[in-house]
């Protein structure tokens, strides 16, 4: 497992560490978005679907009520699903036919997942506008390496 720890991110910041992993992507990655109310997993998403296409920037909101949005793009679908009033979801259909993005997700039900997992901790950092971003990237190599180099 490789850890990434980034500290005091502002949106635009924290906006670039998701174009970035948008670009390092296959299309069948799990991310587990962790983060009290405010912390910017919704935005995070936002970022990481109009880097892939700009067009749908705007259709990227909290699936609170609907529990599950489906962005599609020309190279695969992006899965935005919300469990915070969920207790139980089937995932089986969508792993491995998209990118997954899930907020509040039950941690435990990923343990022993073969698909990259990358999962993302939110925090508020020094003041209200930063974020401190942890990531955590498992059966995902490719990702990590792909972030390493230079663009
Ligand atoms: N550095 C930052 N990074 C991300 N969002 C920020 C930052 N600074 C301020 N914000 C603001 O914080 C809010 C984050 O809200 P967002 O909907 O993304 O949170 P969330 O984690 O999805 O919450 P919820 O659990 O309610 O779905 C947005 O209004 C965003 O503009
Ligand atoms: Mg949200």
């Amino acid at each position: 497992m490789v850890k990434i720890v980034l500290k005091n991110l502002d949106e635009k910041k924290l906006g670039n560490v998701a174009e970035r992993l948008s670009e390092c992507v296959k299309g069948n990655e799990i991310f587990l978005l962790i983060g009290d109310l405010g912390a910017g997993k919704t935005t995070f998403v936002k970022h990481f679907v109009a880097s892939i296409d700009k067009s749908l920037k705007d259709e990227v909101n909290s699936p609170t009520f609907t529990i599950m949005n489906i962005y599609e793009t020309e190279s695969f679908n992006i899965y935005h699903i919300d469990l915070y009033r969920v207790k139980k979801f089937d995932l089986t259909d969508f792993l491995g036919n998209g990118v997954i993005f899930i907020e509040w997700p039950k941690e435990d039900e990923f343990t022993d997942i073969d698909y990259p997992l990358i999962k993302i901790s939110f925090k508020i950092g020094d003041n209200l506008d930063k974020r401190n971003l942890e990531i955590d990237i498992l059966n995902g190599e490719y990702i990590t390496n792909c972030l390493k180099e230079e663009r």
